[in-house]
Parts: C-alpha cells; sequence; structure tokens
C-alpha cells in the first residue's frame, strides 16, 4: 500500500510527524510503526520546548526528547526541533518571567538565552536538521511583536535576531525557522501582515533565518479553494514570503472540523477537501520542503483536548489522518493525492 513518504519523495519533500512522550503515542509500539511507516521525519510535540527541557533555572531534562530521537535514529527517521524560543510569555517556563536578571538586565537575558540556546543545540548536535528558532512571536490581534522577559530587556527584534545568530553559531549545520500559525483559527490579515514586517525587518538585519514555518492548523473558515478570497490572501502571504527568499515548510498539519456537521462520513469528506484545497495551493510553491503533521491519529490530537473552541455538539475532532484504531480516513487519502500531484 502506497505511503506518505513515498509519494512525497517522488516531488522532493520530507513527510513527518508530531510524536508525544504519552502511553499512547510514543508508548504505542502501533502508532509508532504508523508513523515510522509514514514518515521519514519526526518532531516532539512538546519535550523540546524550553518547559520540557530546562523545567528550573540550570537544570536540564533531555530524557523524553532523547528516548524519541533515539528511536527515530533506530528507525531512519529525521529530526526536526520544536522550539528554542517559545515567543508568548505565557509559553516560557514561568521561572523566567521572574527571574532575576542581575544589575544588567540586558547583559543577563542575553546570557541565558545564548545558554539555553547554546545547551540545547549542542545537546542534539547533528541529530536535529532543522530548528524552529523562534515560535509565534506576532500578535494576531494587531501584528505587533509580543513581549516577554527577553523582549523588555533586550527590545523584541534584537532578541528574535539574537536567538537566530546564537542558533547560527551553535548549530552552524541546521535549517532555521520561524514558525507561526498566520491562519486558521487564530491567525488573520493583521497577524500575517505583522508577520512579513517581521521578516522584512529580520532581512534588513541580515538575520539568519531560512525558512518560515507555516503550522498549518486549517479550518473551515479560512478555506482557500480558487477563487475564495482566503485562497487569494494566502498567496499574496506565499508569493510575499517566497520574494524574500525564504523556504517554507508546513510544520503543524491538522484540520480542526469545528463547524462542520456531525454525521461521521460528511464530516470526514468535509475535512479531506478542506486539506486537498489547501494542500494543493500551498504545495504548490516548490519552496515548500517538509509536510509535518501535528499527530496522525484523533484520539492523540491536541485538537480534542484544546478547550477553547470546542464543537457546538460536544462531538471530538477528527482533524487527523487516521481513527482511534489507526484505520486511514479520506484525510489519508486526500494527503496522499495531494502528495502525490505535480
Ligand atoms: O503532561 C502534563 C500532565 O502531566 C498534566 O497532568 C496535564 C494537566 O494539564 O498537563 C500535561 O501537559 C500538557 C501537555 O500538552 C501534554 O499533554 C500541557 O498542560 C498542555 O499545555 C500541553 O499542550 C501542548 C501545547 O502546545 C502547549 O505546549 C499541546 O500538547 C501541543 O500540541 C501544543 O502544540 C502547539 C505548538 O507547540 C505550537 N503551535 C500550536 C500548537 C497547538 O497548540
Amino acid at each position: 500500500q502506497a505511503t506518505l513518504k513515498e509519494a512525497a519523495a517522488s516531488r522532493g519533500l520530507r513527510v513527518g510527524n508530531a510524536m508525544a512522550h504519552a502511553p499512547d503515542r510514543f508508548g504505542n509500539a502501533a502508532y509508532r510503526a504508523l508513523t515510522a511507516r509514514q514518515c521519514g521525519v519526526i518532531v516532539c510535540e512538546n519535550e523540546t520546548k524550553w518547559q520540557a527541557l530546562q523545567p528550573r533555572p540550570g537544570a536540564y531534562d533531555f530524557a523524553a526528547a532523547d528516548a524519541m530521537f533515539a528511536w527515530a535514529g533506530r528507525e531512519g527517521l529525521q529530526r526536526r526541533g520544536h522550539t528554542l524560543v517559545w515567543q508568548p510569555g505565557k509559553w516560557l517556563p514561568a521561572w523566567i518571567e521572574s527571574h532575576d536578571f542581575g544589575a544588567r538586565p540586558a547583559a543577563g537575558a542575553e546570557r541565558l538565552l545564548a545558554t539555553h540556546i547554546r545547551t540545547v543545540t549542542e545537546h542534539f548536535g547533528r541529530d536535529v536538521y532543522s530548528w524552529d528558532v523562534v515560535n509565534e512571536a506576532v500578535d494576531p490581534a494587531d501584528g505587533a511583536l509580543r513581549a516577554n522577559a527577553f523582549t523588555r530587556r533586550l527590545g523584541a527584534i534584537d532578541q528574535i535576531d539574537l536567538c537566530f545568530r546564537l542558533a547560527r553559531t551553535h548549530a552552524p549545520h541546521a535549517q532555521l525557522v520561524y514558525n507561526d500559525y498566520m491562519r486558521g483559527d487564530a491567525g488573520s490579515a493583521k497577524h500575517r501582515a505583522g508577520v512579513l514586517k517581521l521578516l522584512e525587518a529580520l532581512k534588513a538585519k541580515g538575520t539568519p533565518v531560512d525558512a518560515v514555518g507555516l503550522q498549518s492548523h486549517i479550518g473551515s473558515w479560512d478555506d482557500v479553494r480558487d477563487g475564495k478570497d482566503a485562497g487569494r490572501e494566502w498567496r499574496r502571504f506565499l508569493d510575499a514570503v517566497t520574494g524574500m527568499g525564504y523556504r517554507l515548510l508546513i510544520t503543524e498539519f491538522d484540520v480542526n472540523d469545528r463547524e462542520l456537521p456531525g454525521d461521521i462520513a460528511r464530516r470526514d469528506a468535509g475535512v479531506a477537501a478542506l486539506a486537498k484545497d489547501y494542500l494543493d495551493l500551498t504545495l504548490s510553491y516548490p519552496q515548500v520542503t517538509d509536510f509535518v503533521m501535528w499527530g496522525m491519529a484523533d484520539h492523540v490530537s491536541w485538537l480534542r483536548t484544546w478547550d477553547e473552541a470546542p464543537r457546538k455538539d460536544g462531538l471530538t475532532m477528527r482533524g487527523t489522518p487516521y481513527d482511534e484504531a489507526l484505520r486511514p480516513k479520506p484525510l489519508f487519502d486526500a494527503i496522499l493525492a495531494a502528495l502525490r500531484a505535480m
């Protein structure tokens, strides 16, 4: 039976999945085998975030990520890193917010960032071919750069620039990615404009950003079919990003089915159609090098635990290519078809 990675290889694309150190994911042999069969890449869903790797000042814990990456190595999977700095303060460990940055706070903030980025990138070394260096720096409400304990000491642009330079110094082999959502539920035109402004500013500074990660948590509210505004807008965004010379990755693909009918057959067909339209458009850019899913089976998807915008009918979401029994759904076929299409 055809696999996603074979289909993608025919056009030079990598396929990946986000794996989590949980009993029903990394702890489940069938789910691991499915990932290894369909994918050539894994990324840790949470285990390489700052909270996980340095939960307390100076106390590093690489155990979960090492276990997953060691398995990936044995299976011949490549590894992506997510994420050195997740920009909104709420996604950094709480201790950073109250950290004493010393008499020269800018120098103290720089030291803390440098130590984390150096320790983490050197720990994984050449095992990680691509790093999300900075994640979600732009506020979708107004397109402005978000604030955190580092930006308040260093200035937002200078702090982002510094993160990339540190990553380049300590992981010179790795592709360096700016990762954000831009579309979907929380994205907006202001968000996309803000990301473009950020990318232009980084270009002007000579910041070593190689690629832009398009998270791609898509949904029916931004249907990109030809002739629809969302599609035109998305093309304009991708044209602008590629026009600046950046490569692209789809880094966190899934489909939010919140506004699709409850009936499973209709819902699964709707999810598949949204995915096909989105992937046909986005993968038409030859700059896209990676297609990474944010979980491959419905019961492991973050969409099921994220309670900010649940389905009104109380049904659970079906936004990934496999069901709870690891049987492929219409979304699998849609992805396969999109990866194959030239
Ligand atoms: O592991 C603990 C568990 O011990 C505890 O009992 C439980 C109680 O809340 O929390 C568990 O941790 C949760 C963790 O997921 C593992 O399930 C965290 O609370 C929860 O915040 C965390 O959510 C993750 C979220 O990022 C925040 O880190 C999601 O799994 C993960 O899918 C999501 O991924 C993000 C990307 O990193 C960035 N882009 C958006 C994407 C989706 O939100």
